[in-house]
């Protein structure tokens, strides 16, 4: 039976429903302000003249058997076009879910300008040295800074009756539940104790450094803090000399100050190096002290395992918040630590 010229087949009116939808979304995804999307609600969603209601109107052209499946088909596109123009709709509002949906919102209105954080100064050197350090082969090693007296005193040569280990010069902690005869825990006072964790889990040779903080009870002026930051360094291999030493803190000052500097080092006494050092840079016309350095003692070697007789190695102590300081033009340790973003904005 031919079909009545009026008749339109439903083939045919769910493709023009397919291809509706299809443009729809791509209208509405491609709307980049509200006033697009606006335009393209019309064209499509308008109540009057949008092209949904045109498609609509078809839905009476259908046979009447073909109306259900007609009508499914339409539904199923009304409702994807709804939801295209929905999702536009909070992407063109953004998370604050403002937008077109809330009256009082000016758009035009300036933002409120958002503060960008930054890493802490000492953050920053910390992560420079590091950097400098690694291109010179040496990898971080990190230990706790709550420690007990082996790792802080006794395997770096450190005896009982040795003055550094005296109450007023460490924070020593009480721990609940531990016997006032038992060992005892305390704020590690340098980062040394790194150096024997790694020789008690490592077998040489060894090429590590450590930054973190250490704590001493100093009364807080401008170059005394409570708690610091030190780098430790150790390199542990065969056959390693002072001129090694040198030439790593060297290298390492002229990195970090940013051009070739003289280094040198007095004698110094450290009970965990022999013979010990003190080193300094010169810069701006003086000789800067950077810190503490030495041969590893035997004993040391001995405290952790190592045969003295066959490894032989460095290790140095620097003070962190000194290098920051003198990059900076810093001429108060505190203003690292009072936390005043007027102060630390700088940076
Ligand atoms: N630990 C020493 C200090 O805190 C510094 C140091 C480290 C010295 C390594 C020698 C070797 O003063």
């Amino acid at each position: 039976m031919a079909t009545p010229a009026s008749v339109l087949p439903v083939e045919q009116f769910i493709s023009e429903v397919d291809a509706l939808l299809v443009r729809a979304r791509a209208a509405f995804d491609s709307a980049h302000t509200n006033e697009d999307l606006e335009s393209a609600r019309i064209e499509f969603l308008g109540a009057k003249n949008g092209l949904l209601k045109g498609v609509q109107k078809q839905l009476g052209l259908l046979a009447v058997a073909n109306k259900p499946a007609g009508g499914q088909n339409l539904n199923r596109a009304k409702a994807g076009i709804q939801a295209a123009f929905d999702e536009a709709q909070n992407r063109l509002a953004g998370d604050s879910g403002r937008g077109k949906r809330d009256p009082q919102f000016d758009p035009t209105l300036p933002g409120t300008p958002v503060r960008l954080g930054r890493l802490h100064p000492i953050t920053q050197t910390i992560e420079e040295l590091s950097d400098i350090m690694g291109r010179l082969g040496f990898t971080p090693a990190h230990g706790p800074e709550i420690e007990d007296e082996f790792h802080n005193f006794q395997a770096l040569n450190i005896p009982e009756i040795h003055p550094a280990r005296d109450p007023l010069d460490n924070f020593y902690l009480q721990v609940a539940g531990r016997q006032a005869s038992g060992p005892r825990v305390l704020l590690r006072s340098q980062t040394s104790t790194v150096q024997i964790r790694v020789m008690e889990n490592t077998p040489p040779p060894i090429r590590i450094i450590s930054l973190g903080r250490v704590y001493r009870p100093d009364t807080a002026d401008t170059t005394h803090y409570p708690m610091f930051h030190q780098m430790e360094g150790l390199l542990v291999d065969r056959h390693v000399s002072m001129a090694h030493l040198k030439t790593v803190l060297q290298l390492f000052a002229s990195s970090y100050l940013g051009k070739s500097v003289p280094v040198r080092i007095r004698p110094s006494f450290f009970p965990f190096t022999e013979p010990s050092v003190e080193a300094d840079y010169f810069w701006n016309d003086k000789w800067v002290e950077f810190g503490g350095a030495g041969m590893v003692d035997p004993s040391v070697f001995s405290a952790v395992g190592y045969d003295p007789e066959q490894w032989s190695g460095f290790a140095f102590g620097l003070g962190v918040e000194r290098l920051c300081m003198i990059r900076h033009g810093i001429t108060d340790i505190r203003d690292l630590f009072t936390n005043d973003v007027r102060f630390l904005r700088q940076f």
